[in-house]
């Protein structure tokens, strides 16, 4: 099984290096060297298991006890390096690596360019047609048919692919059991020093990746990281501070450019579910839980689904099998996702709220009581009040205010909504209910 994952994606990235040459896709497409790297002792016995354990698979990687990034090497007193660990929580670029794996031949790309070139390919080359803004709500069998509604439209299909990240059907298929989703975040830098090759990541928490993309013809440093479980409720204002410390630790100089966040699904297993959705919905096919590992893995999706239409074998298609019976091996989580799903659900709304919009600062959102029921409530900088019904159109769990974005976020399954109440992540796919408060 560890292999067939690891060959279908090495075999990913030559497929994308030749669709991007077939179909002359520009995207700053380039081999590097990926690194894993530890400054922790106790993670120096998991590094040197893992070689070995990628090495007996077939793939070629090497253990090593320094890389290229400018992360110094003296050792400085253990109480200092806790203290400052405390406050920074990121990369300590005071502290020594300590080992390191090298996977070679590894490559990176600019995902949105390739996006544009592919959908260049079905529209021009192949005379497809794609369309935007067209809101999948509901897909139903109907005589040996699917009919898949949209917020305008309908559409008959005999198969059907499931491919909107969060998978948006409930029932059957239960992916909402099996799967949560985490928020990630990056910046952008620009430095006058000279950047580093190949891509990096730490393998303690919280992991913090660095690598380079080219902007404007110059290379610029991203750096990424701070994940935490979508809807969470815990402060968020520190993810972004904690990655330009790591950039300013690192080059002094540096400017921050960009900065995003996204999310992603993961698998209780850790394993995307690629192939059919469910026994009772045949024809219908699902590509989700790719784990932030989503352009190998959604290149994976899309020739397993490919042959699966065809009728055709695919040698990879047993490990990712979506429809696999003991997917939940990762205990810990499933126990954190019960209890989180329980809390939005029960708990939490049974909570007596001591909260009123007189205690809503400017710029905050809270859930307060108003006539005795739970109300979502955002103040903007004018001090205009905007109202919601805090329970996600999902399955109901009660939403957490995220003042970074300011959106409301669920705990459960991380659908995403704006203060007005729009819909703006799935698993849910309706709008919150909005309240006229004066
Ligand atoms: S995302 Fe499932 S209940 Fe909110």
């Amino acid at each position: 099984m560890a292999k067939q994952y690891l060959d279908a994606n090495e075999q990913a990235i030559y497929n994308i290096q030749n669709i991007i040459k077939d179909e002359n896709i520009e995207c700053d497409f380039e081999w590097q060297d990926n690194y894993i790297f530890t400054q922790s002792e106790d993670e120096v016995m998991k590094i040197k298991k893992e070689v070995e354990a990628v090495n007996s698979l077939g793939l070629n990687c090497e253990f090593i006890d320094k890389i290229d990034v400018p992360i110094k090497v003296q050792k400085i007193n253990e109480v200092k390096d806790e203290i400052i660990e405390k406050e920074n929580k990121s990369i300590n670029i005071q502290k020594p690596i300590l080992a390191g794996i090298k996977f070679p031949k590894q490559a990176q790309f600019n995902s949105y360019k390739y996006m544009l070139g592919l959908a260049n390919a079905v529209v021009t080359k192949n005379r497809g047609t794609i369309y935007e803004n067209s809101k999948v709500i509901d897909v139903k069998k109907d005589n040996g048919e699917y009919i898949v509604k949209t917020e305008k439209a309908s559409i008959n299909a005999k198969f059907v692919i499931i491919a909107s990240h969060y998978p948006i059907v409930n029932f059957p298929g239960f992916y909402f059991m099996k799967m949560y989703q985490e928020t990630s975040y990056l910046i952008a830098v620009e430095t006058n020093k000279e950047l580093f090759k190949g891509m990096y990541i730490n393998s303690e928490e919280p992991s913090i990746s660095l690598r380079t993309a080219l902007y404007n013809g110059k290379r610029i440093l991203l750096v990424g990281g701070m994940k935490h479980k979508t809807g969470a409720k815990i402060n968020l204002e520190n993810a972004y501070k904690n990655l330009e410390k790591v950039a300013r630790d690192l080059y002094p100089d540096c400017k921050v450019l960009f900065r995003w966040n996204t999310e992603d699904c993961i698998p209780l297993d850790k394993i995307p579910y690629i192939g059919e959705f469910s026994n009772l919905m045949p024809n219908v096919f699902v590509g989700t839980g790719y784990k932030k590992w989503g352009m190998t893995s959604s290149n994976v999706a899309a020739n397993i689904i490919t042959d699966k239409i065809l009728g055709k074998d695919n040698k990879y298609e047993e490990v990712f099998n979506s429809k696999r019976l003991k997917p939940i091996k990762n205990y810990e989580e499933l126990t954190n996702m019960v209890k989180e799903v329980g809390n939005s659900l029960v708990i939490n709304r049974l909570r007596k709220d001591d909260e009123y919009l007189s205690n809503v600062k400017k710029d905050e959102g809270k859930i307060i009581k108003i006539d005795n029921e739970k109300v979502g409530v955002y103040k903007d900088k004018e001090g205009n009040i905007h109202a919601i019904k805090p329970y996600c159109t999902h399955l109901g769990c009660e939403l957490s205010w995220n003042n970074l974005d300011k959106t409301w976020d669920c705990p459960c399954h991380g659908s995403r909504f704006n203060y007005q109440g729009k819909n703006i992540y799935d698993p849910a796919i309706k709008n919150l209910e909005v309240y006229d408060i004066t």
